[in-house]
Parts: structure tokens; sequence; C-alpha cells
């Protein structure tokens, strides 16, 4: 069978090691208040309470409603300076997904993993949703959350040459790809007001108990 994903979809226009990107802390938001406010509610609604959860490429805010119970909150992403100014981790690592895919965690130690407004940066997306498929619990849910902003350097080919639409089709089959998910779900969890607000989509699934 052709390969639904061929190699060129992930080329990018900078190549350069990400870690040079992301050398200079960027202590800010990437999307707007308001897509923010509809990403805490989500959370809320969807998360366990008093679990582990994993942010992965994260920064300094993880969009967790304030005080949100857990029993351990670790992110990965690839600024020291980002992750520690980031109030909601208990513990952090400074781990670069594409240059090895592979997660530095155990089998089944995390209830939830989140990854927001940064998919369209993984060169190797498949490898990385199966390593989140080994470090989950059963039960557990990957969650995705995009919006439609992007560094255009750093985004591989097939998320620049489409379009929002087609993202959520992209990671469904990021998901399908990866194997041995569930119930794969997509919601577009944009604010509903007259202004203008930034998007926010979702596609989720659950590794099977
Ligand atoms: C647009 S920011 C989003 C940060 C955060 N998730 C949020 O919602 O604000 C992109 C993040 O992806 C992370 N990132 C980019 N490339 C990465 C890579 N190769 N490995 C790990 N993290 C990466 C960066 O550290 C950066 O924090």
């Amino acid at each position: 069978m052709e390969n639904p994903l061929p190699p060129a979809y992930f080329d990018r226009i900078d190549e350069t090691d990400d870690s040079l990107f992301y050398a200079e802390p960027r202590i800010v938001t990437h999307i707007d208040d308001d897509a923010i406010a509809a990403i805490q509610g989500f959370f809320d609604e969807v998360l366990a309470r008093n679990a582990a959860i994993l942010d992965l490429m994260s920064s300094a805010f993880s969009h967790l409603p304030d005080g949100f119970p857990a029993d351990r909150i670790v992110g990965l992403g690839l600024n020291a300076v980002e992750l520690h100014a980031n109030h909601a981790f208990d513990e952090y690592v400074v781990y670069d997904l594409n240059a090895n895919p592979t997660l530095p965690f155990a089998d089944g130690e995390f209830a939830a993993v989140v990854l927001t407004v940064s998919v369209q940066y993984l060169t190797q997306p498949i490898e990385v949703f199966r390593e989140v498929h080994r470090i989950l619990l059963p039960g557990g849910r990957f969650i995705v959350i995009f919006s439609n902003r992007m560094f255009p350097t750093k985004a591989v080919h097939i998320w620049r040459a489409t379009s929002d639409a087609q993202h959520a089709e992209l990671v469904q089959l990021y998901f399908r790809q990866a194997g041995n998910y569930e119930g794969i779900t997509v919601l577009d969890r944009t604010p509903q007001w007259d202004g203008y607000t930034d998007p926010v989509y979702v596609v989720m699934a659950t590794k099977p108990e």
C-alpha cells in the first residue's frame, strides 16, 4: 500500500536543530485569551483528576484550570527557562522530539497526555503518537489541541499546505497510523461569540482498557 504520509510531507523551511530556534525563551502565550479560556474549560471537563498528566511540547503556560488537582504534572519542551516558569509543573524535561521521538518515560506512567498548539512541529508524528500510547495507562487519553497560528519555518510542509479542516484529518490519520487508539474524536471548541477569537480544535483518542 502507498505510504499515506511520504517523508517529503515533513520537510521544513528551517531544518536546523530545533534547540537553536527555541534557544531564546518566549514567555508568551501563543493564542488569544478567549481561546485559552476555552482550552481551560475543556481540560476541566475531560482531564482525570488526581492523576499523572504529561504536557508535551510545553512552554511557560499549560492552560490547565488554576489549581487543577493532579498527582503529578510533567512538562516536556525545548526551553528550560520557559519550562521553569511554568507553575503547573512538578517536573519538566528539556527534550527534542524531532531528534529522538522515543519518550523518556516508562510504560503506563500517565493517565493523560496533552499536546497544545504544537503538533505542526513534529517531523515524526507517528512515532511520537505510538510512544504516547506506550506511556499512557489503559483507558488514558491523548488530547491534541491546535489553532491556526504557527511558526511557519518550523511547521512541517503538510501542515503549511492544508486547511484547518484538513489539519483535523491529518491528526486523525496520525492516531490511526500509530495504531491501537480507540474513540478518535474531533471537536471544534472555538468560543462562540460575535467577535474574533483564535479557533480551538481538538482531536483526541483513548488507549483501550
Ligand atoms: C507554539 S509553542 C506552544 C507551547 C505550549 N504548548 C502552549 O500551548 O503555549 C511550541 C512549543 O513546542 C515545543 N517544541 C517545538 N519543537 C519541539 C521539539 N522538537 N521537541 C520538543 N518540543 C518542541 C517548544 O519548546 C515550544 O514550547
